[in-house]
């Protein structure tokens, strides 16, 4: 209508806020019939492939043309090592290959992969060197395990919460992600002062050291996020972190 032509859809495969997933297979038919790029942003999410409903739980991630996964998130890899995958590699090579004449001498070999004719950087770190040795070390089973407990862990925190009548869940646990506030069932709060007691709660806990727990705002509600993926969280962690938080929140509701 305005004389401007979409070439590509970004679809996320796992939100930072909440661990939605965009309905993948629905956006890539979009961009088949239309003939444009698809790429997904599954640097929070895309390791959620290797948990036990993986593919269930990504469906249509396959679909990309190109996709982010992020192995410093939930590959429990040290920063940094964002990574960007692609369908075609030549694609990459299309766009970045630049021929400076001080690089002439050592083109021309096509049995061997220049990477700064994969990006932007022409002097990179060897970042792919710490992913590929802690599969070495601990094998891809150990990452597929703990992935899995990860998506657990959130479900169970889930069910705990929903247990009580003094925690409304949000958003349910998606990809090891919740959130979820202090609201009591049958209090007088307006949702000001429910914000204001729930960043008072957050603050109090982190305040304590005695856990990260940090919030976000959902629809305009301060929320309470807990992101699930040490793999040495305990479901005792967990539970230890709610009634700390309960507790602040008495202290806060009855002064
Ligand atoms: C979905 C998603 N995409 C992109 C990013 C940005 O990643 P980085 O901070 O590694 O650049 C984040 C960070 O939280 C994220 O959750």
């Amino acid at each position: 209508m305005e004389g401007l032509q979409p070439f590509c859809l970004i679809a996320t495969a796992g939100t930072t806020n909440t661990g939605t997933v965009d309905p993948l297979s629905d956006i890539a038919k979009i961009c088949k019939k239309e003939d444009i790029w698809f790429h997904i942003d599954g640097a929070y999410g895309g390791f959620a492939i290797l948990a036990d409903n993986g593919k269930q739980l990504l469906k249509g991630i396959g679909k990309a043309d190109s996709l982010t996964v992020d192995p410093h998130k939930w590959f429990f890899q040290p920063y940094e090592i964002g990574c960007l995958l692609v369908k075609n590699h030549k694609w990459l090579k299309g766009t970045f290959t630049e021929k400076p004449e001080y690089l002439r001498d050592i083109e021309g070999n096509t049995s061997e992969i220049n990477f700064y004719d994969h990006g932007i950087e022409l002097t990179r770190r060897f970042r792919a060197l710490k992913f590929y040795m802690s599969v070495k070390t601990f094998g891809m089973e150990e990452f597929r395990k703990a992935i899995t407990y990860n998506v657990k862990l959130a479900e169970a925190t889930e069910a705990f919460l929903r247990k009580s009548s003094n925690w409304e869940v949000i958003s349910p646990a998606t990809l090891a992600v919740i959130n979820f506030r202090y609201n009591p069932i049958g209090n007088k709060l307006s949702e000001k002062k429910l914000d204001a007691l729930n960043q008072r709660i957050s603050k109090s806990v982190v305040d304590s050291k005695q856990a990260l727990l940090v919030t976000t705002v959902l629809n305009g509600q301060v929320v309470l996020r807990m992101c699930l993926i040490n793999p040495r969280t305990t479901l005792d962690d967990v539970k230890e972190t709610i009634a700390l938080c309960e507790s602040f929140a008495e202290e806060k509701v009855l002064a």
